[in-house]
């Protein structure tokens, strides 16, 4: 523990936001912001998991979570880290709040910045809904993911996870290495958010995944996109596994699995782990001291086998880990 490590608003010299407000996404955003993020992110690991500091930056604010979709890790770690940072925390979900019998996005906003808030977190189905939030009020929004959008502050975990596991800490520096990104990432708002910032930071990416997954059109986002993961995997020095998004392919969903199979160009499921999930046999065959890296939550059995995601390979765990340090930090430059 290092409880001497600065916390407080003057001994921590905070950078401003790129944006002058909020954070709705990591494309375009410059290398040097990327790594002043990451920067506070590696003082924040040091006393993240400890209680509040006695002179907390965010003494006597108030941020609220807006979570209009199911959230485990970044509704806690967000919670968590604004309450490290001393914030008093808010908390509104879609079901049980007044969004539900047909109250907007904007004016579910609006109202819970009347109450005094100088801080929103949100989390929605619909593409762009934390930017339209932003557009409305006028306390920094900060996007937990939106639609197949972006993910932001997940992207900034993983590339934290991924620099402390290659001891990269110092530079930030993602130059020679090949991510590869497997599975449903057309419907991804994380490998969106990590095509933008791994590569702004020298990463190789490389979307795999059937056609209907990682279709060539992704290439637009500056990442490679290939169908053959056996080729692609003793190259990688990090695979991210994805979850298949079943709840974004909302109308083959409702047309039943067949029809949810032949939009994603699975064949059968038997068939999509075969050629895509990370077996005990496909982790064998990546180089030594490669990582394997999940987002979360993981679909174990299908993209991921048990004994890859708890085996020595696994940075799964850490990714989790480093999302309250990835949070404070993201608050601390926000609000
Ligand atoms: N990775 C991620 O966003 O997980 P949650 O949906 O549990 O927040």
């Amino acid at each position: 523990m290092t409880t001497a490590a600065p916390h407080t608003a003057s001994e921590v010299k905070i950078p401003p936001p790129p944006s002058g407000r909020g954070l709705l996404g990591l494309r375009g955003m410059p290398p040097a912001d990327l790594r002043a993020i990451l920067n506070l992110t590696k003082h924040y690991s040091d006393i993240a998991n400890e209680r509040q500091a006695d002179e907390p930056l965010l003494k006597g604010l108030a941020v609220a979570n807006l979570f209009f979709e199911d959230s485990t890790r970044t509704r806690l770690s967000f919670t968590l880290a604004a309450q490290r940072l001393g914030a008093h925390v808010i908390d509104l979900a879609g079901q049980g709040s007044s969004f539900s019998k047909g109250e907007s996005l904007s004016d579910t906003a609006l109202t819970v910045e009347a109450m005094g808030v100088h801080a929103m977190v949100v989390r929605a189905k619909g593409s762009g809904s934390a930017e339209l939030i932003a557009r409305v009020v006028k306390c920094p929004v900060i996007n937990a993911g939106d639609g197949t959008h972006e993910h932001p502050t997940q992207a900034l975990i993983d590339i934290y996870t991924l620099c402390e596991a290659t001891d990269r800490l110092d530079s930030f520096d993602l130059s020679g290495m090949t991510v590869v990104i497997v599975g449903d990432c057309a419907s991804s708002r994380v490998a969106r958010s990590n095509i933008a910032s791994m590569s702004a930071l020298g990463a190789r990416v490389v979307c795999v995944g059937p056609p209907g997954m990682a279709p060539a059109s992704l290439r637009a986002l500056g990442c490679e996109v290939l169908h053959d993961l056996d080729s692609i995997a003793p190259e990688a020095d990090a695979i991210m596994m994805l979850r298949i998004q079943w709840e974004r392919h909302s109308e083959a969903v409702a047309a039943g699995a067949d029809a949810m199979r032949k939009r994603a160009k699975l064949g059968s499921l038997r068939q999509y782990r075969e050629l895509y999930a990370m077996t005990r046999r496909r982790a064998d065959s990546m180089k030594p001291g490669a990582w394997v890296m999940h987002p979360g939550p993981m679909n174990r059995g299908v993209e991921i086998d048990q004994e890859v995601a708890d085996g020595p390979r696994s940075l799964i765990l850490r990714q989790v880990a480093a999302g309250v340090a990835v949070r404070m930090a993201v608050l601390a430059r926000t609000v």
